[in-house]
């Protein structure tokens, strides 16, 4: 089965682009972006596609069978409504959507179209240090998890972000770090207290918090801190402590350990490992063109997902611990 793609923006998505294209008889066809000058280097790099401001351009054209949606966050919700609507499988940038009702209705639809396949780009699972950090863990000795995601590019909150009212750094940000917990531990909280501040950024055209800090409690009573920083000065980066009884494991600014009661060891595996991160929508080909081809990331671990990150943003307004109620 060939592949023939779509694009809409080109910010992260021309990652997209260069996942798919040449990838295994796939190819992109179209790219919608909306900036006028983009446009225009667009077409000059890519002579042999249709470079379009008008997504229906996509929707319309009946070969396309794979679209990747790379807009601003408020725009996910309704191409994908517009993906189900003309039969397209899709890729869908973090988050999925910005509301629990819009995550019911994905939800709905895709169990009602179920040769409709999505995923969305959650490519930490295809880290390198984090894979040998999952092949270590005994999640029976696991205690506690600490989480950092510290983004390190404050300036980007006050670009279309601080223009989105229902924006929020727990969607944006945080959202990398639960989810590599949990597919780490291979479960998933079950409540939530979370707390975040403005101090920072108070000042700024970004009027939500720059940071948020959430305490998940887990199974097999495993407390969990997870922190959406958006305010840090520091290098962009995915911090993580795993504390197991008899053993730490460390991913740090400072380096990737594993602290044992005698002993240190450095962990050598790569990290950031931007390399692998196409393999994540490279897998979700396989799993349009090769049947049994297993996802990285499953339909409900991405509802279930989402639904955890809307009840972190419940527990901060209502500044009370939240049962995690799963779809
Ligand atoms: N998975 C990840 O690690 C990751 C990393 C960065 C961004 N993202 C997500 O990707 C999305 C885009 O973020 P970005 O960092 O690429 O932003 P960006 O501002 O760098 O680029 C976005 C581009 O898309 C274009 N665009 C936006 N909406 C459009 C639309 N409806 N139609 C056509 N073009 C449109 C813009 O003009 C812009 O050129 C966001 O949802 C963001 O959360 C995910």
């Amino acid at each position: 089965m060939k592949i023939v793609a779509a694009i809409i923006g080109m910010g992260i998505g021309q990652k997209h682009l260069e996942a798919i294209d040449n990838y295994k008889n796939s190819m992109v066809k179209i790219i919608c972006e909306k900036k006028k000058n983009k446009i225009k280097e667009l077409k000059i790099k890519y002579p042999n596609k249709i470079v379009t401001s008008d997504e229906d351009a996509i929707f319309l054209d009946k070969q396309i069978n794979l679209v990747s949606i790379a807009s601003y966050d408020q725009f996910h919700f309704n191409q994908i409504l517009k993906c189900f609507k003309y039969k397209k499988n899709m890729i869908i940038e973090k988050p999925l959507c910005l509301n629990f009702n819009q995550l019911k209705k994905i939800y709905l639809l895709s169990k009602q179209n179920k040769n409709i396949k999505l995923t969305s780009n959650l490519v930490l699972r295809t880290n390198s240090l984090f894979k040998e950090f999952k092949k270590r863990i005994n999640k029976q000795k696991i205690f506690y998890i600490e989480g950092d995601y510290i983004w390190g590019r404050k300036e980007k909150l006050f670009g279309w972000r601080s223009k989105i009212k229902e924006y929020s750094l727990t969607l944006g940000a945080g959202i990398h770090i639960i989810d590599l917990i949990n597919w780490l531990t291979g479960l998933k909280p079950i409540s939530v207290y979370a707390v975040g501040n403005d101090k920072i950024t108070k000042n700024t055209s970004f009027k939500k918090n720059s940071l948020i800090t959430m305490i998940f409690n887990f199974p097999n009573n495993i407390l969990v801190k997870v922190s959406a920083n958006g305010a840090a000065i520091y290098d962009h980066y995915h911090e993580l402590k795993i504390f197991l009884e008899n053993q730490t494991l460390v991913n740090s600014r400072m380096g990737s350990y594993v602290i044992n009661k005698d002993r240190i060891s450095k962990i050598n595996a790569n990290y950031p490992d931007k390399k692998n991160r196409k393999k994540l929508i490279q897998n979700f080909i396989d799993t349009i063109k090769i049947k049994n081809t297993k996802p990285l990331i499953s339909l409900k671990e991405q509802i279930d997902l989402m639904t955890i990150c809307f009840a972190v943003d419940k527990s901060v307004k209502l500044n009370k611990k939240i049962k995690i109620d799963y779809l």
